[in-house]
């Protein structure tokens, strides 16, 4: 059987910049911005992003298109069959748990989409209400399963369809939609009456606030933005053609996950302080905060319409990047169909992702270490596992690996010049920076 693969080099590149834009970049980055030294802080995040995460980023490409296969056989083929099988196996799991508790928060999208179009958060209401609106949603049982089994839906039957006429096609109509959407709202953001002190946040340069931890917080960022270390940016680079440059394929989604992420932060902040709010990050920032502000600025239920279009879109364009590595793995190991692996995965990451769900509500009293469930979700992967994916995938390439299999896929033969330069460069950071840097910013976490 043939494999599937993406059908032009644009649409690999929407494809992964789909899955690197999410819900990182609009409701995390722009928080991280203001509170950690605003220009100062960005900065940071652009040396680390280029530094550390385009070395591991392109580390995760080389497995995938050398292999061209799915993570676990890359990590297996690539190795001789050793026991780096089990680190691919890894990279499969992670993504299914993200996914599930992602979904749920997608599931939160629709909702408020759908609130947006009655256009729920009129009028002179105080934000309080929209508190209560979103703890109340939140904290039910049905509406919140409701809406996470019709996001996993969307994703499951995209990622169904396959890779060049699902995948593909899906990202190369919504990428440039998400793009023109946010920039829409952040030039009528900045606009608004009192939206200096937005700007003023988020790009006053304060170097005192650089510290190790605003240096693990930025490093953190960076590596969910970029899905790095969860068998993504592998498997979708195993479906790039052998012609295309895996440097400029890697630059280009990082530089557009960073601008989409700063084009974000002047969509919102300035507004949020237009209307003399406090920001916030996760959750309460776009479901309670940004509600708020659309009831009171002018042409608010247009903004909120198109501002939850945009949620949701970042949102499917990532989670059907996570559904992909599992499916991958299961058509190709296990002889499951590709329908067949998406009901299957359908299922498991329904009942996980209820669970977290539920969490809110009946759950709630279900404690791990002082958080509900979905915040043990949450922190166990994006915190841990996420980063210890990144670690291996690094170590693997770097030590693991023949430096002239790396040059080789790097360089297309040693036919991009450009690439043949730059080499011994990236090899020295894949192979020592990358993996201290990982380990450090581990340990500042945990402390
Ligand atoms: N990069 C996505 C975001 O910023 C999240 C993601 C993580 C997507 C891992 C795929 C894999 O929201």
């Amino acid at each position: 059987m043939s494999r599937d693969s993406f059908g032009s080099r644009m649409g690999a590149l929407l494809a992964m910049a789909g899955s690197a834009v999410g819900l990182g970049n609009l409701w995390r980055f722009p928080y991280l911005v203001g509170e950690n030294g605003g220009a100062a802080f960005i900065i940071i995040y652009i040396i680390l992003s280029f530094m550390i995460c385009l070395p591991i980023f392109i580390s995760e490409f080389v497995i995938g298109r050398r292999s061209q296969k799915n993570a676990y056989a890359a990590f297996r083929d690539l190795s001789g069959g050793s026991a780096w099988r089990w680190i691919g196996l890894f990279t499969i799991i992670v993504p299914l748990i993200v996914l599930s508790y992602y979904s749920v928060i997608g599931g939160w999208s629709i909702e408020y989409l759908l609130k947006s179009f009655t256009f729920s958060f009129s009028g002179e209401e105080s934000q309080s209400v929209m508190n209560t609106m979103f703890t109340s949603f939140v904290s039910s049982t049905w509406a919140p399963l409701l809406a996470h089994t019709g996001f996993l839906l969307v994703t499951t039957l995209i990622v169904m369809i396959g890779i060049k006429d699902g995948i593909e096609k899906f990202s190369k109509v919504m990428m440039p939609l998400l793009f023109f959407i946010v920039i829409a709202i952040a030039v009528y953001s900045v606009t608004l009456p009192g939206a200096k002190a937005g700007l003023d946040y988020l790009f006053t340069p304060d170097f005192s606030k650089i510290d190790a931890k605003a240096c693990a917080a930025a490093l953190g960022q960076a590596f969910f933005s970029l899905s790095l270390g969860f068998g993504t940016i592998m498997t979708y680079a195993s479906y790039v053609d052998k012609k295309e440059n895996i440097m400029t394929q890697s630059t280009a989604t990082a530089a557009s996950d960073l601008m989409f992420a700063l084009i974000a932060g002047v969509a919102i902040m300035p507004a949020v302080f237009a209307f003399g709010i406090n920001p916030q990050a996760g959750p309460g920032l776009v479901f309670e905060t940004l509600p708020y502000v659309f009831g009171q600025m002018p042409a608010g239920g247009v903004v909120a319409i198109l501002f939850f279009i945009a949620l949701l879109v970042a949102a499917l364009t990532s989670s059907i990047s996570m559904l992909e590595v599992a499916v991958a793995y299961l058509v190709e190991e296990k002889n499951f169909s590709r329908t067949m692996a998406c009901i299957v995965l359908f299922i498991f990451c329904w009942v996980v992702g209820a669970v977290c769900s539920l969490s809110f509500g009946p759950l709630s009293d279900v404690r791990i270490s002082g958080g509900n469930l979905f915040d043990f979700f949450d922190n166990l992967s994006s915190n841990i596992l996420m980063t210890l994916g990144s670690l291996f995938t690094v170590l693997f390439v770097g030590w693991r690996l023949k430096k002239t299999d790396v040059y080789d896929e790097f360089t297309n033969g040693g036919d991009i010049s450009r690439n043949a330069k730059l080499f011994g460069v990236l090899w020295f950071l894949i192979r020592y920076i990358c993996p201290v840097a990982i380990i450090v910013i581990f340990v500042t976490g945990l402390i």
